[in-house]
């Protein structure tokens, strides 16, 4: 999807950050019923991050954000505009996108946060890419940041969900980049008709409406694990395809699938129905669980620093979460 504007739109600088403190599958067998061979069995994690329950979690957004604006050569006044993908800001308002401007100095920045769940860092590049390819306000770089403190809205009693989330957040400068590279073709959708199969409940729902549905009967996040399953399997394949086939390319043009992080089963489904072999696969959730908006830049970053990914190669970015939602990014790496 070139825009035939003599530029493309990639990314400048990438960073990401994750707690100091471990919670271990072993940690879990003394807090519910479960135990390490069960987890690893079916989810494939074996320990995550967790926040001190006194720090805010836009914090972890800030030090991500701050890595990746010095990866970029930029200082914080060089931000246009700061979007943070989050379904677990610290408050409604202020915004989770206004708290890391303030935190990082970025005063020159307009900010503001978009929830599209697990899928909401592949709604945020989109939506930063539009603005960079209309020359919006003369916008340049963009700060987009991933950032979930999802221990603090898990029920720690309930063992189909405590298992899998961790907290952490990712962040990237987008601006534009040599004509060619950067994002091919973005591809985001959503199915509200399937919305209740993941659910996490916000004040504007009265504590009665909580408790006539039975699951819902605490303010923390709920999940239907297998329904979400084999909507993550199936919409993992067929959003990467989609921006493949938007640019005329196929699988074997690419390079590394970086996937949403919520279980090796599901990972594994759907690189089996793409027939694509694991070695072109990010996969970290075995240290760091489910970040829900934070996985994909996090495990990008890794790949990043690991020397796995140059200059000119491919990358798809697939996601899909509550809502529900999904997206994926087709990106030609240009630093
Ligand atoms: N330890 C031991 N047993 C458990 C545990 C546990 N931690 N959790 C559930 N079980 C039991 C269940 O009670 C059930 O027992 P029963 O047969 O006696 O009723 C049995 O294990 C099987 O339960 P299932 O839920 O069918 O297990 P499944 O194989 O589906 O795995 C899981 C559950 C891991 C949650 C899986 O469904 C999954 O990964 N789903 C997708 C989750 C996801 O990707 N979410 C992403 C979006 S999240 C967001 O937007 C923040």
């Amino acid at each position: 999807m070139l825009n035939n504007k003599g530029f493309g739109v990639g990314i400048l600088g990438i960073g990401s950050k994750v707690p100091d403190k471990v919670l271990s599958n072993a940690d879990l067998e003394k807090m519910v019923d479960t135990s390490d061979e069960w987890i690893m069995k079916r989810t494939g994690i074996s320990e995550r991050r967790v926040l001190d329950k006194n720090i805010p979690t836009y914090q972890l957004g800030a030090e991500a954000a701050k890595v990746a604006i010095a990866d970029a050569g930029m200082t914080p006044e060089d931000i246009d505009l700061i979007i943070v993908a989050t379904e677990t800001p610290d408050y409604n308002t202020p915004s989770s996108a206004c708290l890391i401007q303030k935190s990082i100095g970025a005063k020159r920045a307009a900010a503001f946060d978009l929830n599209a769940a697990c899928a909401g860092f592949m709604y945020s590049l989109t939506v930063a890419k539009q603005f960079i390819e209309t020359g919006f306000n003369g916008y340049k770089n963009i700060l987009v940041v991933g950032c979930e403190g999802l221990s603090k809205a898990t029920d720690y009693e309930d063992r189909a969900t405590c298992i899998l989330f961790g907290d952490g957040a990712g962040a990237m400068v987008v601006g534009k980049v040599e004509e060619g590279y950067g994002i091919l073709a973005a591809n985001i959708g959503a199915d509200g008709n399937e919305g209740h199969n993941i659910t996490l409940p916000c004040f504007s729902i009265s504590e009665e409406d909580i408790r006539v549905r039975e699951h819902e009967n605490k303010r923390v996040l709920w999940m239907n694990g297998s329904e979400v399953f084999k909507f993550a399997v199936k919409v993992m394949e067929s959003a990467t395809l989609k921006v493949l086939d938007d640019v005329n390319m196929k699988l074997e043009d690419v390079d590394l699938i970086v996937p949403h992080q919520a279980n090796t089963r599901i990972i594994d489904g759907a690189i089996k129905r793409l027939g694509v072999s694991i070695d072109k696969v990010c996969v970290n959730l075995q240290k760091y669980g489910n970040m829900s908006s934070a996985s994909i830049p996090f495990a990008l970053d890794e790949a990043v620093r690991e020397g796995r990914v140059k200059k000119g190669d491919n990358l798809v970015m697939v996601g899909f979460g509550g809502g529900l939602t999904w997206g994926s990014v087709l990106i030609k790496w240009s630093k």
